[in-house]
Order: C-alpha cells, then sequence, then structure tokens
C-alpha cells in the first residue's frame, strides 16, 4: 500500500466535496489502487486552521464546517504563520488549492502553489487564476521539482479536457474551439425563456447557489473569459489573459429578445470562442442566437458544452449536464489519481 499526505487550502464547497470523496472511495482507493491517503493540514480564509502529521478527522472537520465552527480544535500542534508558512511546513506531499479565484492577478493562490512546488509537493487545484496567470511557470517549476501541477477542474468541472488533449489526444493540434462555459448565465437566460425578467432570474440564480451575491463576474462575461483563456494558454500553448478576450455580457438582454429569437428557432447563448491565428490566438465572449442545428441550441441550465476543431479529428464536442461542487471535486480527485500513478 502507497501512502499519501495531503493538504488543503481552501475548505468550502469545493475542498468540502472533496474531502467528503476522499472519504466515499476509500475503500475502493485500497483495494483497486493500493493508496492510502492521511490529510496533514487544512487551512482556510476565516474559519482557522488545522495541522496533525497522524491525520485530521475528515467527518470532523467536515461536521465542525457543516456547524459554521472554525477547525483550530483538530490541531495537534500549535499553527505559527501564514498560509504558506502552512504550506512549507505542513509535510504533505499533495496540496490541494481551492481558494477563491482573483481573476486579475491569480493570487494568492499563485504563490500557494509555487511554495508547493518548490517544495517538491504535486499541486492540484480548480483555481482558474493560476492557470492563465501562471501556468507556464508552474509547469516549469513542476517539472523542474519532479512533481505535477494539475488543473482538470478549472473548466467544465470534472469532465476531461485537459487530460483529454494531454492522455488521449498525443499530437493533436487544437485550431479552435467554441461553446458554453458559464452555468449562470446559461441559467438566466433559460430562465427569462421561461418568463422570467432579468433581475428575477438573476435571484433565482443565487438563491439555488448558482450565482454569487455580486454576480457581475459571470454577468459580465468574466467567468467566461477565464476559462476560454485557460483553455487557450494550455492546449493551443499560446498565453492569454482575460483582459485579451473581447468581451461582452448577458446584461443588455431581456425577455422581448429571448422571445423574438425564440419566435425565430433560436436561443440566446454566451458563446465563448478562440480560434489560432497564425502564433496568435483571437478569443471571444459575447452572446449569439444559436439556431437550433448548433450543438449548442439544446445544452439547458447549468450545463456546458464545448466543442473542438483539431487537425485531425471532425469536430468533437464534449457536454456536461448538472456540474456542481461534487464534479468539481472528481476533477481534483482524478487529477490526484493520474499524478501518483504516473
Ligand atoms: N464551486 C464550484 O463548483 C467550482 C467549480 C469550478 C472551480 N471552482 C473554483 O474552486 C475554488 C473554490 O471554490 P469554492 O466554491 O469551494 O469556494 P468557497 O466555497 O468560497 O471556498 C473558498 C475557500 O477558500 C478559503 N479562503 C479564502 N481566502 C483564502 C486565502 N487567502 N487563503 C486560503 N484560503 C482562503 C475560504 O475560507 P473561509 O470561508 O474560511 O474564508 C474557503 O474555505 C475557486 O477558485 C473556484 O473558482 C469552483
Amino acid at each position: 500500500m502507497k501512502s499519501y499526505k495531503l493538504a488543503f487550502v481552501g475548505f468550502g464547497n469545493v475542498g468540502q466535496a472533496l474531502a467528503r470523496l476522499f472519504l466515499r472511495k476509500k475503500a475502493e482507493l485500497a483495494q483497486r489502487y493500493h493508496i492510502a491517503v492521511t490529510t496533514v493540514g487544512i487551512a482556510t480564509g476565516r474559519h482557522g486552521t488545522a495541522v496533525d502529521p497522524d491525520g485530521i478527522d475528515l467527518e470532523r472537520a467536515l461536521a465542525l464546517m457543516d456547524g459554521g465552527a472554525a477547525l483550530d480544535d483538530l490541531s495537534r500542534q500549535p499553527v505559527e504563520g501564514d498560509i504558506l508558512a502552512f504550506i512549507r511546513s505542513s509535510g504533505a506531499e499533495v496540496l490541494f488549492e481551492n481558494s477563491p479565484v482573483n481573476y486579475k492577478t491569480g493570487q494568492p493562490a499563485i504563490d500557494h502553489l509555487r511554495v508547493a512546488l518548490e517544495r517538491g509537493m504535486h499541486a492540484i487545484t480548480a483555481n482558474k487564476g493560476p492557470v492563465v496567470h501562471a501556468y507556464q511557470e508552474l509547469s516549469r517549476l513542476a517539472a523542474a521539482n519532479g512533481v505535477g501541477f494539475r488543473f482538470e477542474s478549472t473548466v467544465m468541472d470534472g469532465a476531461p479536457i485537459f487530460s483529454l488533449f494531454r492522455e488521449a489526444l498525443p499530437g493533436a493540434r487544437l485550431l479552435s474551439l467554441r461553446g458554453i462555459l458559464n452555468s449562470t448565465t446559461n441559467l438566466i437566460l433559460g430562465r427569462m425563456e421561461r418568463g422570467d425578467t432579468f433581475k428575477q432570474a438573476v435571484a433565482y440564480a443565487q438563491q439555488i447557489g448558482i450565482a454569487e451575491t455580486d454576480p457581475s463576474g459571470d454577468i459580465d462575461g468574466w467567468d467566461a473569459a477565464i476559462k476560454v483563456s485557460a483553455l487557450a494558454s494550455v492546449l493551443m500553448g499560446l498565453p492569454l489573459t482575460p483582459d485579451q478576450v473581447s468581451r461582452v455580457g448577458i446584461r443588455h438582454i431581456g425577455p422581448k429578445d429571448v422571445t423574438r429569437a425564440a419566435e425565430e428557432g433560436k436561443r440566446w447563448k454566451l458563446v465563448c470562442s478562440a480560434r489560432r491565428v497564425g502564433e496568435s490566438v483571437e478569443a471571444r465572449v459575447a452572446p449569439e442566437q444559436v439556431p437550433s442545428t448548433s450543438p449548442l441550441y439544446s445544452v439547458e441550465g447549468t450545463s456546458s458544452i464545448v466543442e473542438f476543431e483539431t487537425d485531425v479529428l471532425g469536430p468533437l464536442s464534449i457536454v456536461e449536464a448538472n456540474p456542481g461542487p461534487d464534479t468539481t471535486a472528481y476533477g481534483l480527485f482524478a487529477d490526484f489519481l493520474n499524478l501518483v500513478q504516473g
């Protein structure tokens, strides 16, 4: 049995879903993969930090978080210093970084991942910021330290996008991509088709926990732009930041526009696209009226889709239905298994 020590930075929706997945898959990891894991540290923003070299009881950590309590009581030793000191002293072999995204700079997650990689830990994240702002640097650092930097969950949660090109499509050159990558706006546009005003649709998305209190990151296309940037930077090898993506959100679309499109057999969708042009990339996020012949037309609610055009295959689409923290957690879990199995 091979044993791995894990540390979590960020223990919100995704971090907790990942902890539940490790608990649920414990027997399968042991029997099928001969792998055991021990969580030696968990650090949060406002819910404290826990360190225990012998292993934190994840059930207790989840129960504490459920009750809104801090994690400090789980610590077997004093926790000193900031999050970077926590990572350095954790003794972990794998860091899961799931702190909130910073669209503009990728920080502080980049620093968290950098320190982990420098310490010889595998670094796995669902945070898009470090991928668009530091993909090349972190990948080089990982290679120099003989470890891995993985981020499957940053786009379309647990669906295999980055690993598809890394593992299953060797030698394929990505020419362009097109898709719906933001769940909140797709849900809002769908609600407006059923009669909601824009405001009501946003309120519904907030009520079910899909949209944040300040939904502008989704509505103004920033989340979609950062995902297009991540895909272009990694899969096309052409560094692209969200501010380089031509971006229009959905604020100006109202129920009348949605009804008019429906009368013409079309649906409004916030479409993301990127196209290789020589040694650069043209990327765009903008609402479009898609016809019923488009694979994007029937993508409902919070589901997403991406269609790839490569130099070797015909159009290749991946659709993910009903994503959430549990599917995001699976992407992190898959990254972990893929890394430790070499
Ligand atoms: N939710 C999804 O399904 C999903 C899907 C794909 C990608 N992601 C990405 O996954 C990451 C986590 O998402 P989430 O939904 O789990 O967010 P969340 O529920 O807000 O949790 C964020 C966690 O990070 C902690 N945190 C905040 N600031 C920190 C800092 N400076 N250093 C260390 N920890 C800090 C928070 O602690 P406190 O709460 O104690 O402050 C909390 O534990 C984000 O980058 C997000 O974009 C999420």
